[in-house]
């Protein structure tokens, strides 16, 4: 089987429902390891409720999208008994570029949730950008990781309408709630083989 690994910065809600989602559902995945590379993330402590081993690999002061850093992931993974042919490594709210080097060596094995319709809107601060564009629909995309900022094929997107009356953090709650729907069903195709990348596209059967 499989194995997950979820990395995480902050509150871990994404990372929360992938590992109810994944109990639940059976999805055939083992949920092997929650890597945070902020000691304070709320998420480890959820992490750890759930049965999940959970490791810290602080970035303070290391630049992303730099090997110094991610180098040391890639031994906390091996550490663990991962590998690039027996893994899914999910993105969740892991507020880091990753380096090339870490992406080709977990080539198509590493996903994304982002919070806006790709190609809009990458980067940073997505639902402020979708509110100060004036866009009347949003919502979130989960992607292989390429090595561009956002960019790599897409897998499943969902959208939400927005509203004159809604601010940054209203837009943020409704997109939230799809990402939740979308992130486990990508980690159900994935850990089901059926996602096949072709070049830019996901050929999902
Ligand atoms: C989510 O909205 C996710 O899409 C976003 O951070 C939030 C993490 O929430 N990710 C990015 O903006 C990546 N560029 P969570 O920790 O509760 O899952």
């Amino acid at each position: 089987m499989l194995n997950l690994v979820i990395l995480i910065s902050g509150r871990g809600s994404n990372m929360e429902n992938i590992l109810k989602a994944v109990k639940k559902n059976k999805i055939p995945i083992k949920p092997l390891l929650v890597i945070s590379n902020k000691p304070n993330a709320k998420g480890l402590a959820i992490a750890q409720k759930l049965g999940v081993k959970t490791e810290v690999v602080e970035s303070d002061g290391l630049k992303g999208g730099n090997w110094e850093y991610d180098s040391k992931l890639v031994s906390v993974l091996e550490k663990h008994r991962i590998t690039p042919q027996n893994c899914l490594i999910c993105l969740a709210g892991f507020m880091r570029i990753m380096s090339p080097e870490f992406i080709r060596h977990y080539k198509g094995r590493i996903m994304n949730i982002h919070p806006a319709i790709l190609p809009a809107f990458p980067g940073l601060h997505s639902q402020r950008q979708a509110l100060e564009y004036g866009v009347k629909y949003s919502g979130c995309t989960v992607h292989f990781v390429d090595e561009g900022v956002d960019t790599g094929p897409i897998i499943l997107q969902s959208v939400v309408k927005i509203k004159n009356s809604d601010t940054e953090e209203s837009i943020s709650k409704k997109i939230l709630k799809e990402e939740h729907k979308i992130y486990p069903k990508a980690v159900k195709l994935f850990a089901k083989g059926k996602i096949k990348i072709d070049g830019r596209k996901t050929i999902i059967s």
